[in-house]
């Protein structure tokens, strides 16, 4: 392990029930299982959030069973902010229990200036994992992401690539990420002709956003890779933030980057309110609710929350106490989200 600031080892010990706490669900045809709730950081790890913050959630995700901590590399702000984070609070705390973690990181969006910080050549590709790599301190990542298909690099090369940095051992496992179904396929041959498994693939998927359920997932099963979505709560939308205002620390408010507040309308928080009753009435709160919906189809690996802050990865994670849903109950939020 490179770390290479000075940082001492904190006293941190991880809660001893941890993996009782979580349920697990195997990745495709792998080796490996994956707690059903990850943790992104894509935002509130930046260097502008506090750190203790981050610190109290990436300890209370661990202690509850969440092995599996998602980056990439222009996740701040500033791009690398949230590698860097990361790479501190492992070194303070989580360095004894590198070998129970599943730490993964991308390339593929804008991240440094020029042609070659964007997209999917493997100039790019395995310049970006190795400054990934420096900023979390690690000898290799879980899995390494192509983080967008680029229709302009032959996607022999952006795969061919992921291929050699398993080989290098600079990652473990690989996958691909909002690729479509006929690119995944694609790309599943391509890796197996080479000899590595196309382990995983990390679509966005929600109540609001469902175009996996078109040919994505079907794909998946066949190939035997697993799945990981992201924005589950479609940014905190799917919850009940919205429904009384505008809090002030909400994304949409306080950031906006992404989640722009004119995209909340009044039919979208009608939508909300609906499916708020229908959780109250399963004795669940809607961020639960919108989490145990993805989670019913068993082609799904794990559900990919953000959050700014514990309590809410603790609601997150009470989603796993219903599973279950009545015919009645998915037939009307098939009717809400119609
Ligand atoms: N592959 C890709 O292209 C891609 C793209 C985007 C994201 N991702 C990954 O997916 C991860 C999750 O994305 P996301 O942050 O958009 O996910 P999300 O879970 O849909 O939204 C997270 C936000 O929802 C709010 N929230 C979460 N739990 C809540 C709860 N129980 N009650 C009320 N509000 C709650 C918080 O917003 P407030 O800040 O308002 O409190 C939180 O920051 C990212 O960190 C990243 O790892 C990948």
């Amino acid at each position: 392990m490179r770390i290479n600031d000075t940082t001492a080892l904190s006293n941190y010990e991880a809660h001893e029930d941890r993996y009782h706490r979580m349920k697990y669900r195997r990745c495709g045809r792998s080796g490996i299982l994956l707690p059903m709730i990850s943790l992104g950081l894509w935002h509130n790890f930046g260097h502008d959030d506090s750190f203790s913050n981050a610190r109290n959630i990436l300890r209370t995700g661990f202690d509850h069973g969440i092995t599996h901590f998602d980056l990439a590399n222009n996740y701040g702000p500033p791009y690398g902010a949230a590698e860097e984070t990361f790479g501190r609070i492992l070194k303070q705390d989580f360095l004894p229990y590198r070998d129970e973690l599943i730490i993964s990181t991308k390339a593929g969006w804008d991240m440094w200036p020029g042609p070659y910080g964007n997209l999917g050549s493997r100039k790019y590709l395995i310049a970006s994992l190795d400054q990934s790599l420096d900023r979390m301190g690690l000898d290799y990542v879980d899995i390494f992401y192509s983080h967008r298909r680029d229709p302009d690099t032959p996607l022999e090369e952006t795969i061919g690539t992921l291929h050699d940095i398993v080989r290098q051992g600079k990652a473990l496992y690989v996958g691909i990420s909002q690729y479509n179904a006929e690119d995944t396929a694609r790309a599943a041959a391509i890796l197996e002709d080479l000899g590595t498994k196309l382990f995983i693939h990390q679509p966005r998927y929600s109540m609001f956003d469902r175009w996996v359920e078109d040919k994505l997932l079907d794909e998946l099963e066949r190939q035997g890779t697993g799945s990981i979505v992201f924005s589950p709560l479609e940014q905190g939308v799917l919850t009940n933030k919205y429904l009384g205002g505008f809090p002030e620390d909400s994304r949409a408010i306080r950031d906006g980057r992404y989640l722009k507040e004119d995209s909340i309308t009044a039919e979208v928080l009608d939508k909300v309110s609906a499916l708020n009753d229908i959780a109250k009435s399963r004795g669940q709160s809607l961020a639960q609710m919108a989490i145990s919906w993805l989670l019913k189809d068993d082609r799904v690996t794990t559900v990919l929350v953000g959050v700014s802050r514990t309590s809410q990865l603790l609601d997150n994670i009470g989603s796993l106490d219903n599973l279950d849903f009545s015919d009645g109950e998915l037939k009307k939020i098939e009717d809400i989200l119609a």
